[in-house]
């Protein structure tokens, strides 16, 4: 990736761009009206919402007022744990179409592996990706054993799989999981909501390479071939994440990042959501 805009091949043939922005805990109205205008503006191409973020409807005015023909925007949603199941699976995914007043999603995940219905959410995602109104389906929080069970019953394997990642949390079995599988990974909370960029070797290394810390990390991301979604209500944060294209980690300083794993999150374990 050489660029804000390149994209990576996701299994079923569509292309999803390698940086996007997320919109999690931006409130809904001009608030993330104006940072996914800006967001845009500044050449991203990819946001990342859900119905859970109660934003879709300031995504969507924003979406349509960027002047940016549709076909060149990546819009991804998510159904909650609490619309899981066949019927309510579709009527949430209208729902979140009618939010951002869209003909079509380009990726559409199940937001976390809610136990005895992830099967049935995924056959409903199913149909509606038959109907050509999502461009690719995927999953979110998904372990290997979640990603096992719902291949007994699928009938396509998820484009996607959104998981927390980043040096703290590095999901080695996972991502080679994915890859045997065809599965793309991609990285939420990548800044681990802000508590690595005091880590010494990431400062070291911005220090070395003369950007940020931010931007060592979201390098780290895309040079292991991880999407990423990271959040920021400042445009000149934005900036700064899109601008990580032009310098490379070696070898020896991806080996060193990867070295920081310690298998800690930010965010909640999917075993949460995995008990009866
Ligand atoms: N599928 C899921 O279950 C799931 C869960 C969580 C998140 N997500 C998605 O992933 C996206 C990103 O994750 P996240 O929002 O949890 O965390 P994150 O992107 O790791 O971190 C966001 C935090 O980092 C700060 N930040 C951003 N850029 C920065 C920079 N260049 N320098 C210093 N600080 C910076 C932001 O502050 P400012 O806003 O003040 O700049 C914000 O506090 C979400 O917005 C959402 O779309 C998905």
């Amino acid at each position: 990736m050489e660029h804000l805009q390149d994209t990576i091949l996701l299994n079923n043939g569509v292309r999803m761009p390698g940086l996007g922005l997320g919109v999690y805990k931006v409130d809904d109205g001009q608030n993330v009206y104006d940072i996914v205008k800006a967001a845009i503006e500044h050449g991203y191409r990819s946001i990342d919402t859900a119905s859970f973020y109660g934003n879709e409807a300031g995504v969507g005015r924003a979406i349509k007022d960027s002047g940016i023909p549709r076909n060149e925007l990546f819009i991804t949603s998510k159904v909650w744990n609490d619309q899981q199941g066949y019927e309510s699976t579709k009527q949430a995914f209208q729902s979140s179409l009618n939010q951002l007043e869209l003909e079509y999603l380009d990726l559409y995940l199940i937001h976390w592996p809610i136990r005895d219905q992830f099967q049935e959410t995924w056959r409903a995602m199913e149909s509606i990706y038959r109907t050509g109104k999502i461009r690719a389906i995927g999953v979110s929080n998904f372990h290997i054993h979640h990603l096992k069970k719902l291949k007994e019953t699928a009938k396509y394997v998820p484009a996607i799989n959104q998981v927390e990642f980043h040096p703290h949390l590095t999901q080695r079995a996972l991502r080679d999981y994915c890859k045997k599988e065809g599965i793309q990974l991609e990285a939420w909370s990548p800044l681990k909501r802000g508590q690595l960029l005091d880590e010494p070797l990431i400062n070291e290394l911005a220090k070395k390479h003369g950007k940020s810390a931010a931007q060592i990390i979201l390098r780290w991301d895309i040079q292991h071939g991880v999407i990423t979604i990271p959040k920021t209500t400042h445009i000149g944060r934005m900036k700064e994440i899109a601008d990580i294209f032009h310098f490379q980690l070696s070898t020896e300083e991806m080996a060193q990042l990867d070295a920081l794993n310690c298998d800690d999150r930010s965010g909640s374990n999917p075993e949460k959501y995995d008990k009866k």
